[in-house]
């Protein structure tokens, strides 16, 4: 009896060294000392021996029990201590570095753009992205019967849908502004002439997608009012502007283009800066891009914004802010912009 305790002292002891977590731990509590323990049935097998066996290693065994449990409770403080040191804060420790995102380099171009204009002395404009018919063509010498409707691929709202949510006795015209030319008459009508301007923002258009095309994309409007403004106006702003933004000397070519709400008006390309003119595949080996729709603001356009044609004369300009960043940058697929992908985002 005497040995088999002796033995057991040491596996307890063995086992106790050990040790390294709390459950471990509780499984030799009740492993040894448990109520079915082995330490417990040797105890109790005691009971069963004669008086005199009692008397020696009764006390042998109440020493080694004794001894045990203050083992066990020194060790359980040891083990609940180490736990606790798992939880501590070393707060000069470096902490873990939280990834940053960045401006999205349409934005980026966006941002550069407004800060050429604002120190050309332009304000910068906002509209609303679900527009009027009115605004978005009529107002902009594009009656609903005019053939030049179809140059605009027109997402339409529901007119039900609209009166719906506006109440009954409303009729809305409603469309995704397909470009951001409306502004220029909520403006005039609000701030009268003289007036610089630009607005850059999100269109819409009903649209076949491909590399150079997409549904949604931004635009950045621009327009000057005050009396004798002319192309020459117009063209010096654009370089200004351009040469701002690419870093460089550009040129520009003026080709006759249509627009119903300029007149003359103008498709205006720049000259490539990726091959410097040469040809690339980005120009189609043509040595330009095209890059805005401008012209001298139509009498008609000037007469909705509440202006006087006769005293006053201004340009206006729409311009692909994503053709320009795809420029600027060397993009060759305006999906990009739109897609959230990381792998793209993170080169600007
Ligand atoms: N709004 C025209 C477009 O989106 C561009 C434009 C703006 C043309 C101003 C002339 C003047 O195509």
């Amino acid at each position: 009896m005497k040995e088999k305790l002796e033995k057991l002292k040491k596996e307890i002891l063995d086992n106790l060294e050990k040790v390294k977590n709390p459950d471990a731990f509780r499984n030799l509590e009740v492993k040894y000392l448990g109520r079915k323990g082995k330490l417990t049935k040797i105890l109790k097998g005691i009971s069963g021996l004669s008086v005199e066996e009692k008397k020696t290693l009764g006390k042998f065994a109440n020493e080694i029990k004794v001894e045990l449990r203050d083992v066990f409770k020194k060790t359980k403080e040891i083990i609940e201590g180490s736990v606790g040191r798992e939880y501590f804060v070393d707060v000069t420790l470096p902490g873990k570095k939280i990834k940053k995102g960045h401006i999205h380099p349409i934005t980026q171009v966006q941002n550069e753009l407004e800060d050429l204009f604002t120190s050309m002395g332009f304000i910068i404009l906002d509209g609303p992205e679900l527009e009027s018919d009115y605004y978005n063509f009529e107002a902009l010498n594009i009656p609903a019967h005019h053939p030049a409707r179809d140059m605009q691929d027109t997402f339409y709202i529901d007119p039900s849908y609209a009166k719906a949510s506006e109440g009954k006795q409303k009729k809305l015209d409603l469309v995704m502004r397909t470009h951001t030319s409306p502004v220029q008459i909520r403006a005039m009508q609000k701030y009268g002439a003289p007036l610089k301007l630009v607005v850059p923002g999100r269109v819409f258009r009903s649209e076949d997608i491909d590399a150079n095309h997409d549904h949604t994309f931004y635009q950045l409007e621009g327009l000057m009012i005050d009396e004798n403004i002319s192309i020459a106006n117009l063209t010096s702003v654009l370089k200004e502007m351009l040469s701002g933004i690419l870093k460089q000397e550009v040129k520009l070519r003026l080709r006759p283009g249509y627009f119903p709400f300029v007149e003359p008006g103008f498709e205006i390309d720049v000259n490539c800066t990726i091959c410097t003119g040469k040809g690339c595949p980005s120009c189609k080996n043509g040595g330009w891009l095209e890059m805005l729709g401008a012209g001298l603001v139509h009498p008609n356009v000037l007469k909705a914004g509440g202006i006087d044609p006769k005293k006053y004369s201004g340009f206006a300009f729409g311009m692909g802010v994503n053709r320009l960043a795809m420029m600027k940058y060397g993009i060759d697929d305006i999906r990009l912009f739109n897609s959230g992908d990381l792998r793209f985002l993170k080169q600007f």
